[in-house]
């Protein structure tokens, strides 16, 4: 059961447990200046030495402040930088990581603070899964999709060639620290990357959303109206994973958008678009999908956002039949049909098999057009 506690550290701090497996509990702390909460959350372990994987470039601009409290606090922080990127989520990158903590003299207590966004926050939670078969976990999200969505919910893992998050493991964390002191550094690309999952959890969940996300179209501002969003994202995120860890049903509404996405970056090699763009693209033709079954959805809540995703587009248009194939190679799709998360309104996903290829068609040509 999740249990959201309204117990708020400071005025800008707020506070929350989520309750998996019927044994584990991950404290989350959400706000402007939570980080100061690390240490009483690292000390809870009895261990002087702490592991920090940090991404690089977050470590250039905050690596130094952060290792100086921790000194001031009396532990011995030992810091590997991970190189920013999808490519760092890689067999390589997570063996130099292990071999950091071995190096490093790491026990079973030693904690691991994996400060970054999500190719950090994946790969050091399957580190921190795998060495010894699991040491303690702190998240410390830094990119707006890491504080609303990876850092939460337990799923880590890396690439293999044959495909993104092929090889991992469900491993929860025991902290969360979403300080949004991190976001003002955010660039404006990162920043629209975590406002299409923003803009999901508004589709898919709370359409009241739709309204508090668009005050944050252009970037960081209002810290607390900003801090009241991420724990509403939180939330359901939460309360999903709550319901359903290893995503045996409710879990996949959080995929809205994803399986057009997911052909969309594969098609294009994972370059051209950044994840959040392609899950834009991805929502906008699941609209229209979920409208050509029946649904009769208005555009506009998803539209409002549409400014921050005109990417130039319709030379895509030729590859459509390529990128309505690539749909049905998703992992969650079985049997010659193409599982997709539809609407029957705003607030009520629903899963659907789609057969027919000239829906998919229609939904790609009426995203492309939109988006262009
Ligand atoms: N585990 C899950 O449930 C889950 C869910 C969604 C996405 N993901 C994964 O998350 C990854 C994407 O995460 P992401 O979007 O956070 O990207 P990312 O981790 O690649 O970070 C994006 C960029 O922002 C920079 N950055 C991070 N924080 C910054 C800050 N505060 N100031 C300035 N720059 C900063 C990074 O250096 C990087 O260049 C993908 O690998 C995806 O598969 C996982």
């Amino acid at each position: 059961m999740l249990k959201i506690s309204s117990r708020k550290s400071n005025k800008l701090v707020h506070h929350f447990n989520i309750d998996t497996s019927g044994t584990h509990t991950c404290q989350v702390y959400a706000g402007h200046g939570s980080l100061s909460v690390l240490p009483e959350r690292i000390r809870l372990y009895n261990q002087k030495k702490v592991l920090l994987l940090i991404d690089e470039n977050v470590d250039e601009l905050y690596g130094q402040r952060i290792t100086e409290m921790l000194v001031s606090e009396g532990f011995v922080p030992a810091v590997h930088k991970i190189p920013p990127g999808e490519t760092s989520k890689s067999a390589g990158k997570w063996l130099e990581a292990v071999d950091f903590c071995f190096d490093n003299g790491v026990n079973r207590k030693t904690p691991l603070v994996a400060i970054g966004g999500g190719v950090t926050g994946d790969l050091a939670g399957y580190v921190a899964a795998s060495v010894m078969r699991g040491i303690p976990l702190v998240q410390v999200p830094t990119t707006l999709l890491a504080m609303v969505d990876s850092s939460l919910g337990g799923k880590t893992g890396i690439n293999h060639p044959s495909g993104k998050n092929l090889i991992g493991a469900f491993y929860q964390p025991d902290t969360i620290i979403s300080d949004i002191v991190f976001l003002e550094t955010l660039p404006a690309r990162e920043w629209r990357c975590g406002m299409a999952e923003i803009i999901k959890y508004g589709a898919i969940a709370d359409p009241e959303l739709f309204a508090l996300a668009a005050r944050f179209k252009s970037g960081y501002s209002e810290p607390a109206k900003l801090t009241e969003l991420i724990i509403r994202c939180a939330g359901i995120k939460a309360a999903i994973v709550t319901e359903d860890e290893k995503e045996a049903g409710k879990r996949a509404w959080l995929n809205f958008g994803h399986t057009f996405a997911h052909a969309l970056e594969s098609l294009t090699d994972y370059r051209r678009f950044s994840h959040g763009e392609a899950v834009y693209i991805g929502m906008v033709a699941a609209l229209k999908l979920s409208n050509l079954a029946g649904a009769s959805l208005d555009e506009s809540p998803l539209f409002q956002f549409l400014d921050g995703y005109k990417l130039k587009v319709l030379d895509l248009k030729p590859r459509i039949p390529d990128l309505v194939a690539k749909m049905f190679l998703d992992k969650k799709s079985l049997n010659n049909t193409v599982r997709v998360v539809l609407l029957n309104s705003y607030g009520q996903p629903r899963i659907d098999d789609i057969t027919d290829l000239s829906l998919l068609e229609k939904s790609w040509d009426f995203a492309l057009e939109t988006c262009n």
